[in-house]
């Protein structure tokens, strides 16, 4: 069992400032237990402006990076990775379309938020991406453990 579930794909999702200020967290963590997923790490951290200028490194070049950078440090974000078959694609899919007018109802930004400026969460878009985005949010590394749901859900 172990060496079955032990290469299962990983996502980082990151619930942000206005996310966590609306009080927002625990809707998003129920979705993503609900449907499966096991929660590997998680932390409340307010990044500095190097950090996240550093996680939307290929952003830069955008006229609304400043303005993105300002809304991301303004208060704390939840840092998680979810781990799970299809963890990345799903966990886009259940976060909806970047631009709230375009997301459907039934996922997070649908059903929760306006402004594509407070869009409330992050996901990865592919499985390189996570690994990166993993590494630059949890760089003491990610603590081991087993679900003893697998066997109801895989
Ligand atoms: S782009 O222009 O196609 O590269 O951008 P996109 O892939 O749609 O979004 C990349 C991230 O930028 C955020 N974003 C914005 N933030 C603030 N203001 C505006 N206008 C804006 N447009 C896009 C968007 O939410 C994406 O961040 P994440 O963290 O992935 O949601």
């Amino acid at each position: 069992c172990r060496q079955i579930f032990s290469k299962m794909e990983r996502t980082y999702i990151m619930i942000k400032p206005d996310g966590v200020q609306r009080g927002l967290i625990g809707e998003i963590v129920k979705r993503f237990e609900s449907k499966g997923f096991k929660l590997v790490a998680m932390k409340l951290t307010k990044p500095s402006k190097e950090h996240m200028e550093e996680h939307y490194v290929d952003l830069k070049e955008k006229k609304f990076f400043p303005g993105l950078i300002e809304y991301m440090t303004s208060g704390p974000v939840c840092a998680m990775v979810w781990e799970g078959k299809g963890a990345v694609a799903t966990g886009r899919k259940m976060l909806g379309a970047t631009m709230p007018s375009e997301s459907d109802p039934g996922t997070i930004r649908g059903d929760l938020c306006i402004e594509v400026g407070r869009n409330i969460c992050h996901g990865s878009d592919s499985v390189d991406s996570a690994n990166k985005e993993i590494a630059h949010w949890f760089p003491e590394g990610i603590c081991e453990w087993e679900s003893c749901s697998k066997a109801w859900i895989y």
